[in-house]
């Protein structure tokens, strides 16, 4: 069976990554799931951002967490991508969940987290998706850090956890068992058919990132999911 597409940083091929006219382009192009990248600001308000920098993706410069969300919404998310997007404002994770909701659209939240403090960001996570309009399976919670995918285990219990790791490892595999994690996200470039056998084989989704040339699944016709900047290129 052909995996499911799922947005990446909603159409990030076609417009500006993970903001509100990104995420509603996967929905109209009817899209189950997207995934999105949150982080907390200075005020700790979760948005949805890439980077721990506003550099690349913005007209202002320095950290996310740097600035207040008040202060972060004064910036332009859109214009870096396209004329046409300038004035984009930054999306905040409440305003993602009240748009999925109306349009029952599951989420991939990927929580990005480095020099944040891990139980800070699952506490405030928690509280924001316990009160949120989107039901509860609708929802995957990934990220690189271990850290906070076991604080997100027993914090947020009845939320699908995902694995999240460039490669497949042994320390992945001690996490997916001690979470009970629902999937495996991997990238694709390291990943093996044998991989996904076993990981399949043990009870998990495996879902790969990040894939913009349907070709490159030649080899990998087993998976559950695949990420896509460009998901129109695997709609027939
Ligand atoms: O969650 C899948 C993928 O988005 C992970 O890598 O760097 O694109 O967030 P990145
Ligand atoms: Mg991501």
């Amino acid at each position: 069976m052909a995996p499911m597409i799922v947005g990446h940083r909603g159409v990030a091929g076609h417009y500006p990554e993970n903001t509100k006219v990104s995420i509603q382009a996967a929905i109209d192009l009817g899209l189950k799931w997207v995934e999105i990248d949150v982080q907390p600001t200075k005020d700790n308000v979760l948005v949805v951002c890439h980077d721990h920098t506003i550099d690349r993706c913005s007209n202002g410069r320095g950290r996310v967490d740097a600035y207040t969300l008040d202060e972060l919404q004064a910036f332009d998310f859109g214009g870096w991508f396209a004329p046409q997007f300038k004035g984009e404002p930054i999306f905040t994770l409440q305003e993602l969940l009240e748009l999925a909701a109306k349009h029952d659209v599951g989420l991939n939240i990927e929580v990005k987290v480095d020099n944040h403090d891990v139980a800070e960001v699952a506490s405030q996570l928690k509280n924001q998706l316990d009160n949120s309009p989107l039901a509860q399976e609708k929802i995957i919670l990934s990220s690189f850090s271990h850290d906070i995918m076991r604080l997100l285990h027993q914090h947020c219990p009845g939320y699908k956890l995902g694995v999240l790791s460039e490669r497949l490892r042994k320390k992945d595999w001690v996490l997916l068992e001690e979470i009970s994690a629902f999937s495996c996200h991997l990238n694709f470039r390291w990943t093996a058919k044998r991989h996904v056998e076993k990981l399949k084989q043990a009870g998990y989704q495996v879902w790969c990132y990040t894939v913009n040339n349907p070709r490159k699944l030649k080899y990998l016709d087993n998976l559950d999911a695949v990420f896509s900047d460009f998901p129109s290129r695997f709609i027939k």
